[in-house]
């Protein structure tokens, strides 16, 4: 698995839109925002192969949770054997993230993480996946994102009150962190 595993789906599936997965750097720095001494509930979009998800589960608690929601089914196939029971892997749009917590009974969610890349993603679908977010989000929760542009920034604004963006630099490319809450 890894950059070889992001190549071949690339090349099937332009969605995947990268060829290398994100750094333990760019990964740290989304984690510094999530609290992970308490039992949580998070959901994934775009896990890929895992890359972020399995350093995530190490830091969970027992009683934690996570959905990861990814649309390439190799990579969601892939992540299905961590086996943890922990995790769940959905081979759905994260458009259809309120449908897929309610499968779970989940009404609320204390993070979304989000690799997803939604300068490809169509209008429509770029604002029911933000709407659908920050409604299962509430008052409390944080949209964490990583993209390689500042795409993002404006329309996390329509639906989040804070918007905070960092950079990691130690990322091939480069890597827009976002915060987003309420
Ligand atoms: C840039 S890769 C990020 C992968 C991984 N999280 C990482 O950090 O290296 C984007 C991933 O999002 C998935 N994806 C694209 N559109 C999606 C959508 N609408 N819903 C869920 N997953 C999606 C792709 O298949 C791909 O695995």
């Amino acid at each position: 698995m890894g950059t070889l595993s992001y190549i071949k789906n690339f090349i099937k599936d332009r969605q995947v839109a990268s060829i290398t997965p994100t750094s333990r750097f760019t990964i740290e720095r989304v984690c510094r925002h999530i609290d992970f001494d308490r039992d949580i509930r998070i959901i994934e979009f775009g896990p890929a192969d895992g890359v972020f998800t399995k350093v995530i589960l190490d830091k969970l608690t027992a009683g934690s949770e996570i959905i990861a929601i990814e649309t390439n089914s190799d990579f969601a196939r892939s992540l299905r054997l961590h086996g943890d029971p922990r995790l769940s892997v959905v081979n759905r749009s994260a458009e259809d993230v309120r449908e897929i917590a309610s499968m779970k009974s989940w009404d609320r969610v204390d993070y979304i993480i989000s690799g997803i890349p939604f300068s490809f993603l169509k209008k429509d679908v770029k604002r029911k996946i933000l709407q659908e977010s920050s409604q299962l989000l509430g008052e409390k929760g944080l949209f964490l994102g990583y993209q390689t542009s500042s795409h993002l920034r404006s329309h996390l604004r329509n639906y989040f009150p804070k918007v905070e963006t960092e950079m990691e630099y130690l990322n091939i490319p480069p890597m827009c962190v976002y915060r987003a809450g309420k």
